[in-house]
């Protein structure tokens, strides 16, 4: 038996962060807790804490970055939601550690600066997000030249078949047909957005240039991603619609552990169906192939923007329609730059928060430019 991981878990009491904490419960034999980090709800993480006999424990994004580092962690597992996760990333690949990464928003805004975290510290970054953990399971054992492009699946959100999305209310976007998940990324689905942030998180990942990555809606989300091949062949992953199956093998990289989960029965099943992503109803990810195409600090700005749309839209300031709208503008006015350096990377997220701030009419009109 392989000696146990320690992992430092970042956004314990979220989606990810209780249902990790389920997992390593599970696998007492494989997984160690030794610190949790969350945001805000200090009851729930000191209960983990004494369940786990944790004693490194904290709020925010300073002892999560103190975290991060830990020397006795060989994961870190970051599941804090937004940029707000990206600095610890960083520190994470910086000490050498696993990082086995829900926070997509840390290669949304800054996957240079993860890359070049990584070569000065010798991490390594596992995907949690179940499309790119099937992304890493098809194209294990394939060389780059067989590969002609990846596709990601999406499920389509709440709002595929409705055809006007300008009444959308938060309850029902907060309502996921298939996943149940924290909140930012539950609009983020029922815009499209998540997949437009995850289309740039696999570019980051796998290398792949973006007019190389597809997307195909799969309403079942079944099938989490497809590989097709030069020869004309389709690689396919299927698993069933539980966010515990990826994180445990995040966690288990590159081994696979055994689990109890059942495989999806295709014969019960007996259809998969896919269809093409409605373009005009959801804009999202056509504005990530800009931003991720245009580079440097435009994916910063477009995921930046998306978080103040996200939450103006849930304290119901702004309707659904205008969250693309303000990430489009905000994009139109986006000067950007290299985003290698956190410092860099922080400075354009500030810059598009505030012009999307600016556009919500929550900041004073002389912000207008988005300067500071
Ligand atoms: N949920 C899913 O199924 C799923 C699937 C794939 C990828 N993801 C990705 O995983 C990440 C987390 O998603 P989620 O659904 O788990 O979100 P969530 O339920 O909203 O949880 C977010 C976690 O981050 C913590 N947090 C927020 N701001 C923080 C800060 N400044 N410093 C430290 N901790 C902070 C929160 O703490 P408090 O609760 O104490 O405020 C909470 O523990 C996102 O990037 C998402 O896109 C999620």
């Amino acid at each position: 038996m392989p000696s146990r991981r320690r992992v430092v878990i970042l956004g314990s009491t979220g989606s990810i962060g209780t249902q990790a904490i389920q997992v390593m419960a599970s696998h007492p034999d494989r997984f160690e807790v030794v610190g949790l980090v969350s945001g805000s709800n200090e009851d729930l993480l000191h209960r983990q804490a004494a369940d786990l006999h944790v004693e490194r424990v904290g709020l925010g994004a300073q002892t999560a970055l103190d975290l991060a580092r830990l020397p006795d962690a060989d994961v870190v597992l970051n599941a804090i939601v937004g940029a707000a996760g990206l600095p610890a990333s960083i520190a994470a690949l910086e000490a050498g550690k696993t990082l086995a990464l829900a926070n997509k928003e840390s290669l949304v805004a800054g996957g240079a600066a993860c890359a070049d975290a990584t070569v000065r510290g010798g991490g390594r970054v596992v995907p949690v997000d179940s499309e790119h953990a099937a992304l890493a399971q098809c194209l294990r054992g394939l060389e780059r030249e067989a590969v002609a492009r990846i596709v990601l699946t999406a499920s389509g959100g709440p709002f595929r078949t409705r055809a006007d999305l300008s009444e959308v209310t938060p309850e029902e976007a907060l309502a996921h047909p298939t996943w149940s998940m924290g909140p930012k990324v539950t609009v983020d689905s029922a815009t499209l957005m998540n997949k437009a942030l995850e289309v740039i998180e696999a570019h980051h990942l796998f290398g792949f240039d973006f007019s190389d990555i597809g997307v195909v809606v799969h309403p079942q989300s079944i099938v989490h991603g497809l590989v097709d091949l030069v020869d004309g062949s389709t690689v396919l992953q299927a698993a069933p619609t539980d966010m515990r199956i990826p994180i445990l093998g995040a966690l288990s990289a590159p081994d696979i552990v055994p689990a109890g989960h059942v495989p999806v029965d295709l014969a019960a099943l007996r259809e998969l169906r896919f269809e093409p992503v409605d373009h005009e109803r959801f804009p999202a990810l056509e504005l990530a192939y800009r931003a991720g195409t245009a580079g440097g600090t435009y994916p910063c700005a477009l995921n930046a923007a998306n978080e103040v749309a996200v939450q103006a839209f849930l304290e119901r300031s702004i309707p659904f329609t205008a969250i693309p709208e303000i990430v489009e503008t905000v994009l139109d006015r986006h000067e950007g730059g290299e985003a290698n350096e956190l410092d860099a990377v922080l400075e354009a997220d500030e810059r598009a928060r505030t012009l999307a701030r600016v556009l919500i009419g929550e900041a004073p009109a002389a912000d207008k430019t988005g300067n500071r």
